[in-house]
């Protein structure tokens, strides 16, 4: 397994992976990787003969007031785990290298980035999509992989996929989760084991809707109510958003039709940290 810090490299060796008739793979991280990463890895394999991990946190996505400091880094442990799960190259750039004179140029999906978790964290999905269109020249991939535990950010990057017309074929993994339901989240090492214990009702709230719409349930706002009630009963939780959507357009679904597919979403702060969960729910 490679370790590439410099663009020029990655693009040359992408350029001979493609020469020698190599499919390339990429799955953007920003390192401290978990299970969920590790799956996109695996499945990268299955698509293409030559993967590329990028781990890069970038600082065009967290806003002045959030934890781009203090977000989890360890590359030792995130070289070996990437190794393990059959990984080529992990691209590693330094922020000047990503950067060298700021950023001038940005690339925005325009309605999708503003609602949602737009709307609690103004100029995220601007970072996200421009450092993804930075990564996806970097790395020159047939094939990107992302996690839909951050539904809006891969329903964005399909979106501006299609529209800026990058040949590139997009596939989201589902999500991976603890054996007590908790979504894996390199964010989840911030939590105390009380917190913990407390951030299982994002899950939980997940189920109740899928339970309520099993037995019947077709007003979304009465399902939001009972999730919300769930929530609030935590004494270390505060919500953001409790949203139900269609899975494309990211529309508020206010009535369930048999046969139409909905995506339940929520972000809920469990103390300092901002979790967020989704689930997509077939109406029956
Ligand atoms: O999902 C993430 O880890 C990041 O948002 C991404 C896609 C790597 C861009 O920095």
């Amino acid at each position: 397994m490679r370790i590439i810090t410099d663009i020029a490299e990655m693009q040359a060796a992408a350029d001979e992976a493609r020469l020698t008739g190599k499919r390339v793979g990429v799955v953007p991280t920003m390192g401290y990787l978990h299970e969920g990463h590790l799956n996109l890895l695996r499945t990268a394999r299955e698509h293409a003969r030559f993967v590329v991990l990028t781990a890069f946190v970038n600082p065009a996505q967290f806003a002045p007031n959030e934890d781009f400091e203090k977000y989890p880094r360890d590359f030792e442990r995130d070289r070996a785990l990437a190794e393990k799960a059959g990984t080529d190259v992990i691209f590693f750039p330094s922020r000047e290298e990503m950067y060298p004179n700021g950023c001038e140029t940005f690339v925005e999906v325009s309605h999708l980035s503003q609602v949602l978790e737009g709307e609690f964290r103004p100029t995220h999905f601007r970072g996200v999509t421009t450092i993804v269109a930075k990564l996806f020249n970097c790395t020159k991939p047939h094939v990107a992989l992302f996690g839909q535990k951050d539904a809006q950010q891969a329903a964005m990057i399909r979106r501006m996929v299609k529209d800026l017309n990058f040949d590139i074929e997009i596939i989201v993994g589902p999500i991976v989760r603890e054996a007590d339901g908790l979504a894996m989240s390199s964010r989840n090492v911030y939590l105390s084991p009380g917190e913990r214990k407390d951030a299982l009702v994002l899950s939980q709230a997940l189920h109740l809707a899928k339970d309520l719409i099993s037995r019947g349930e077709k007003d979304t706002s009465a399902i939001r109510s009972a999730m919300f009630l769930l929530i609030a009963g935590k004494p270390t939780a505060a919500i953001d958003y409790v949203a139900c959507v269609n899975p494309e357009t990211f529309q508020t679904v206010k009535a369930l039709h048999s046969g139409e597919p909905v995506l339940f979403l929520l972000a809920v702060r469990i103390g300092k940290t901002r979790l967020i969960d989704n689930e997509i729910i077939e109406v029956g």
